[in-house]
């Protein structure tokens, strides 16, 4: 299999715990609107953008919504969501992530964040990691949603390498999809029934460093 010249990684979830935010600002707006919301509906959200992500739980809710509104709702569960990643500090990195960036980078293998928020420089900063990415491409700049892969092949080309030299880090269904789809190999983050089509799952960037790479990837 081809070398390993590129790396990255999405942000929610895999670099750092934000998920349980996005969960408790969705659970909270959700079940103000009426609508039952468990970690079961929110694995579905996880890589989806802001508004997709709302527009799902209005549709399992059977709710419509004119623009506007829709607008007006996706703005409240951010200001939370802000709220909440506003106290967040560096202790809140998961494990194994700054170590695996710091050893990536040492050995000269170029990094990228591969994101859907449009919160996440500010996430990056708030942690002291902005300085950790070659290139940082988020639901700022991307049009296109995971499972679509337009933000891993814009990180590719930020990097100017090849989809088959990157691997891909992701927590999210859709976003192995979008991996797997850009034609890079994926290491899925968390449980190997949700993220079975991964190339190889771990419990979390703490099981992995570059040799163990190369070894289940190579
Ligand atoms: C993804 C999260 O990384 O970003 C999703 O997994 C989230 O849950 C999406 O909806 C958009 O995030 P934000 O910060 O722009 O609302
Ligand atoms: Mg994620």
């Amino acid at each position: 299999m081809s070398e390993i010249k590129a790396c990255l990684f999405d942000l929610d979830g895999v670099i750092v715990d934000t998920a349980k935010y996005h969960f408790k600002a969705w659970k909270r707006l959700a079940n103000e609107l009426g609508i039952d919301f468990t970690e079961k509906e929110n694995e579905q959200l996880k890589g989806v953008s802001r508004v997709e992500s709302l527009q799902l739980i209005l549709k399992w809710g059977g709710l419509e919504k004119n623009d506007s509104e829709l607008q007006n709702l996706a703005t409240l569960k951010n200001t939370w969501y802000v709220d909440m990643i506003n106290k967040m500090k560096a202790d809140e990195i998961l494990p194994g992530a700054r170590e695996l960036l710091n050893e990536l980078r040492a050995n000269g293998i170029k990094i990228a964040l591969g994101s859907a928020s449009k919160n996440s420089e500010a996430i990056l900063f708030k942690i002291n990691l902005y300085d950790a990415f070659d290139a940082i491409v988020d639901g700022t700049i991307v049009s296109k949603s995971k499972p679509d892969p337009e933000v891993f092949l814009k990180g590719a080309e930020l990097l100017g390498e090849k989809p088959e030299n990157c691997i891909v880090f992701e927590d999210a269904v859709a976003g192995v999809e979008a991996a797997i789809s850009g034609g890079m190999r994926v290491v899925g983050i968390g449980e190997s029934q949700t993220l079975y089509k991964a190339d190889w799952v771990v419990s979390g960037l703490d099981q992995i460093n570059l040799k163990k790479l190369q070894n289940q990837l190579s």
